[in-house]
């Protein structure tokens, strides 16, 4: 049909990343306190921010963005309270997004006003639907925003000599703008900044509104990264949406095409479907043998703040930390992992059937992993009666009491706990005779 078109192809150029795999963990910046806040029904409120602070903090992001504080007062004050009660570990440095204009700018630098180092955000959009349709500017009108931005940016930072500043420049909807003319807008603000391998920039490249397959996106970073003069001087950042549901598979594939930096928040929340959910992606990386260097061994912790900070609730099928990840309701599945589980080494690599990790690794406890219910089969049954009570029945046995177990189940509404299967197994063997 014709009411959307596919993604413009990206030019052509040697493709590499299909060809990569990544060994190490990216830069991870989190926007929980920007992107995620500004999605929220009721913005958070301090307290929140400070909870959500606290926890980015103890998880291991080394870079947060906390918000925009020339848009709003409370994010101003925010600021000025992680900087005057001195908040921020000498290992975190803070970042702020502000878009390519002078009085903002200003307050921003207001706001960062003592800081030890700060990362200043500056984006303004390049895509052509933005140009066309919402700006109504040309592609030379819309680079010299970009520069323009880059300048003032660069003069307000030369009044704050007291921080060591780090300069950040997002061409919003990134995926949506001709690739050449990215790499040409970005290299202009890097003609202004001049930076060096030794004092980098950060490009970071969104997927503002996810219009295209992860595939199409790595290829744009790749080709963004091939063709970017002085690529050495620049960090390059992603930053995915999940419109389409690929926000942590576009990061995934970005880092094969050559991303150094991911921007996410935990659990995804951000505007419409979401930003790239950090756990997710951490996880993933997790799972290849990479360690993602952010400490996520407490979930429901993670689970508990961004609840309260966001009023969201979280999916029990969310990758990796949803409720319902490591439990398995139907028979075979139970078999299957119950059988791996026995045969599983302390020392040897994971290999257990339905368990794609080991669940303690996130501190659960896969003594949860074997639920009964009606749907069960005898092998969840008898998982629970050996791991609880150390009775192994035999088959004969097995056979004789899994329809009990599974008429008993029919008559409640959620699954049978090991307790139960045991009464029934003494009413059915021993009463019984
Ligand atoms: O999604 C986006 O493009 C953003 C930018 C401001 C980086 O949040
Ligand atoms: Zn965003």
């Amino acid at each position: 049909h014709k009411k959307y078109a596919p993604v413009e192809p990206v030019p052509t150029f040697t493709r590499t990343w299909p060809d990569q795999v990544v060994t190490e963990a990216p830069l991870w910046a989190s926007v929980d306190l920007r992107d995620g806040n500004q999605a929220l029904l009721e913005p958070m409120t301090v307290e929140q921010k400070k909870q959500m602070w606290a926890l980015l903090v103890k998880i291991g992001l080394k870079e947060i963005e906390i918000g925009f504080p020339s848009a709003s007062q409370l994010d101003f004050d925010f600021t000025r309270w992680l900087i005057e009660e001195d908040q921020v570990p000498e290992d975190v440095t803070i970042q702020v997004l502000v878009q390519a204009r002078e009085h903002l700018i200003e307050r921003t630098f207001e706001a960062l006003k003592g800081a030890r180092r700060a990362v200043l955000h500056v984006y303004n959009s390049t895509s052509r639907v933005q140009r066309e349709r919402v700006f109504d500017l040309d592609r030379e009108s819309i680079a010299q925003i970009a520069e323009q931005g880059a300048r003032w940016v660069q003069s307000y930072a030369a009044r704050y000599p007291e921080t060591e500043w780090v300069f950040q420049y997002s061409p919003e909807s990134f995926s949506s703008t001709e690739v050449d003319y990215a790499v040409e807008v970005c290299q202009r603000v890097m003609d202004i900044w001049q930076p060096t391998p030794e004092n980098p920039c950060i490009l970071n490249l969104p997927t503002t509104v996810e219009v295209g397959p992860p595939n199409h996106f790595a290829d744009q970073v790749e080709y963004f990264c091939q063709h970017l003069p002085n690529r050495e001087s620049a960090i390059i950042s992603v930053h995915t949406h999940n419109d389409r549901g690929g926000a942590a598979a576009s990061a995934e594939l970005a880092l094969l095409a050559g991303a150094d930096r991911v921007e996410g928040t935990l659990l995804g929340n951000g505007e419409r479907t979401g930003n790239m959910d950090l756990v997710t992606l951490a996880m993933n990386l997790y799972s290849q043998g990479i360690d993602p260097k952010l400490d996520l061994s407490n979930p429901d912790e993670i689970i508990q703040v961004c609840t309260e900070c966001t009023q969201l609730p979280i999916h029990p099928r969310h990758p990796w930390i949803g409720e319902l990840v490591y439990t398995a309701f139907s028979g075979s599945h139970q078999d299957a992992i119950r059988k791996s589980l026995r045969r599983q080494g302390d020392d040897e690599p994971w290999q257990v059937a339905y368990l794609p990790i080991d669940p303690r690794d996130l501190g659960r406890d896969y003594q949860a992993v074997i639920r009964v219910n009606s749907q069960s089969g005898k092998g969840g049954m008898s998982f629970l009666l050996e791991r609880d009570f150390g009775i192994q029945l035999p088959r004969w046995m097995q056979l004789e009491l899994a329809p009990v177990v599974q008429a008993a189940s029919e008559g409640i509404a959620g699954e049978l706990d090991s307790q139960s299967i045991y009464e029934l197994l003494v009413g059915h063997f021993i009463r019984a005779n």
